[in-house]
């Protein structure tokens, strides 16, 4: 069995660690000193975690992923565009800690549905412990 800790299991322990390291990332936002800094690594391991699960739906030609694939385009979106907004507000030397918490909080929300509405009711139930069971 999957080990994870936060985020529902999808069957495949690659992913399952890639959530919980997504997960743990997203939570040190609140006690960071970078936050700016880190928020954009936190946004590359985001887009290649999705990458890495739209390989899977192309690899394994999981079906009905058009919804899925625009669920992370537009997440990925709103990151960077919050990104940019917090970037500068940094420069200006505003308090973001407000900002932060409300971040970590939606970031952990979306991270929770989205695992549970698409990750694992779509491509988690064509594997069992990392193997491909078919359909
Ligand atoms: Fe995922
Ligand atoms: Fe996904």
């Amino acid at each position: 069995m999957a080990k994870t800790k936060h985020t529902l299991s999808v069957n495949i322990p690659e992913m399952d660690s890639q959530h919980e390291e997504l997960y743990d990332a997203v939570i040190a936002l609140k006690q960071s000193s970078s936050c700016v800094e880190d928020l954009g690594h936190i946004i590359d391991a985001v887009d290649a975690h999705f990458k890495a699960e739209e390989a899977l739906f192309e690899e394994y030609k999981i079906p009905n992923v058009i919804t899925h694939r625009s669920e992370h385009n537009r997440f990925l979106a709103t990151l960077r565009k919050k990104h940019a907004e917090l970037a500068a507000r940094h420069e200006a030397k505003e308090d973001l800690s407000e900002e932060i918490r409300l971040l970590v909080e939606t970031g952990i929300r979306w991270l929770d549905i989205h695992t549970k509405a698409y990750d694992a009711p779509q491509y988690g139930t064509f594997f069992k412990e990392g193997q491909y069971i078919g359909n």
